[in-house]
């Protein structure tokens, strides 16, 4: 398995550029199942999910060619013939998105089969509110040998409430909605950057959607929807990773193909901890730091307030500010997973539940430590560049998962990072992984 070696100690110089956004790509890939014309998507970002859905797309009989090198990361999709409509256990068990293909599945052949996405490392995730609302707008459900399967001839309009509130599951739910028949309210929704770029997207295809991007959805089902171009919004939590990045190592970086706007909650934070960020236009930021980080508490919220696929990245910076910091997890179980590395490497934390004590400032020391998700990966990626000497992180196929080249990417403005291994050589799709 790949491993990265990063010896700590260089201030971040230079411009870095943001990719697309994964958890964009992956819902509007999902969307091209609602049609059997071409969608063409830019913006993709190279990075290991995309590959599964894609795997994911073309088992189920569409066609996805995914044009890296070329302009723009231009992907196009046709889902003309779908003879398979099913999301294998195998692929589902690696990336947890794969839900995502349910409503659209059975909105387009009123037939979805859905392995289900079982136990995952930070806990309990659940698909109950995607399958709930598949049902109150007329969906057969069953369960059997592992798998849901979603029926109904035509999926009827409905008005629904979520419980919680939930990313895909709000996706997942507008997909299904725009070939209803009739009106769907969809209620709590998901007000995060990628569920409007999803509603661009299907508003583009032909859909009627009003209010995606606040807390209510309203969709006027349509019988068939066209093709359409779209190009995804830039990823926020790279962009995030990488104020972190600037902000933790005393540099000095420009974050360019970002969207400000995206990042209001995270600049805000960092701004408190002591750096110095200036929006330099409409998609670029700067961040410096020169002083001493100080000590600010975060708690992670649904969008606008602070991601918690940022939760793990400022917990490392945190390491590194005066003073005590209190970060509290509120939308998912169990995702302290860095701890114990960053713990290993020098930092002082203590967990108790949802909340994590940080007390700072540690110097960090190099350590082999183990990359246990996504994000804790970006985590141990930005400690071990202001660590002590050289550390190796183990498993970053986790990463992979979700960054592209990022070593490439944080060599160029003065990292010193290597990947040792053979990327694509290892057995990886073997790892329960996550998609955060
Ligand atoms: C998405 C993002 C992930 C991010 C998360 C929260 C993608 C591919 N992934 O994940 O990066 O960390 O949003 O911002 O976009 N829940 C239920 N029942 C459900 C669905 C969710 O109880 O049917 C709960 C979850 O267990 C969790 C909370 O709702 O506690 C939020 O989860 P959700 O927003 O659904 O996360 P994802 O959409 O899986």
């Amino acid at each position: 398995m790949d491993k990265f070696v990063i010896r700590g100690g260089n201030p971040l110089l230079g411009t870095i550029r943001v990719s697309g956004a994964k958890n964009s790509a992956l819902p509007c890939m999902a969307a091209a199942i609602l049609t059997e014309d071409e969608v063409v998507l830019e913006n993709i970002p190279q990075v290991r999910d995309i590959e599964t859905e894609r795997k994911l797309l073309v088992s189920m009989g569409g066609e996805v060619e995914l044009g890296y090198g070329r302009a723009q990361h231009r992907t196009t999709i046709s889902c003309r013939l779908l003879s398979d409509p099913v999301a294998k256990y195998e692929i589902v068990k690696t990336m947890r998105a794969s839900s995502l293909v349910l409503g659209p599945l059975v909105a387009r052949t009123g037939l979805a089969r859905v392995a289900m996405p079982g136990g995952c490392a930070i806990g309990g995730r659940p698909i109950d509110l995607h399958i709930k609302g598949l049902e109150t707008m007329g969906a057969t459900i069953t369960y059997e040998h592992g798998y849901i399967e979603a029926r109904a001839e035509r999926l009827k309009g409905a008005h629904i409430n979520f419980d919680k509130i939930t990313v895909t599951g709000t996706e997942d739910l507008l997909m299904a909605a725009v070939l209803a028949e009739g009106e769907t309210v969809l209620e709590n929704c998901a007000r995060e950057p990628e569920v409007t770029d999803l509603a661009a997207l299907l508003t583009a295809m032909g859909a009627k959607i009003e209010g995606a991007g606040t807390s209510i959805i309203r969709v006027q089902g349509v019988d068939k929807l066209h093709g359409a171009r779209h190009r995804i919004n830039p990823d926020r939590i790279e962009a995030g990773t990488f104020l972190v990045a600037g902000a933790i190592t005393g540099g000095d970086l420009c974050i360019a193909n970002c969207n400000p706007a995206h990042l209001s909650a995270i600049i805000g934070k960092l701004e408190e901890a002591g750096a110095r960020i200036d929006i330099l236009g409409k998609d670029s930021i700067r961040v410096r730091s020169e002083g001493q980080l100080k000590a600010a508490d975060v708690s992670t919220e649904e969008y606008p307030g602070f991601p918690t696929d940022m939760q793990a990245q400022y917990m490392a910076l945190a390491t590194q500010a005066d003073g005590t910091s209190v970060v509290t997890e509120n939308i998912f179980e169990n995702r302290f997973m860095h701890v114990q590395e960053l713990v290993r490497m020098g930092a002082n934390i203590k967990v108790d539940g949802r909340t994590a004590t940080i007390r700072g400032k540690s110097p960090l020391s190099a350590a082999a430590v183990m990359c246990s998700d996504l994000r804790a990966s970006a985590s141990l990626v930005l400690a071990a560049m202001v660590a002590d000497g050289e550390s190796i992180l183990d498993r970053v196929y986790h990463m992979d998962r979700g960054y592209e080249h990022i070593e490439e990417k944080l060599r160029g403005v003065g990292a010193q990072i290597r990947r040792m291994g053979n990327i694509f050589a290892d057995k990886r799709e073997l790892a329960t992984a996550e998609a955060y």
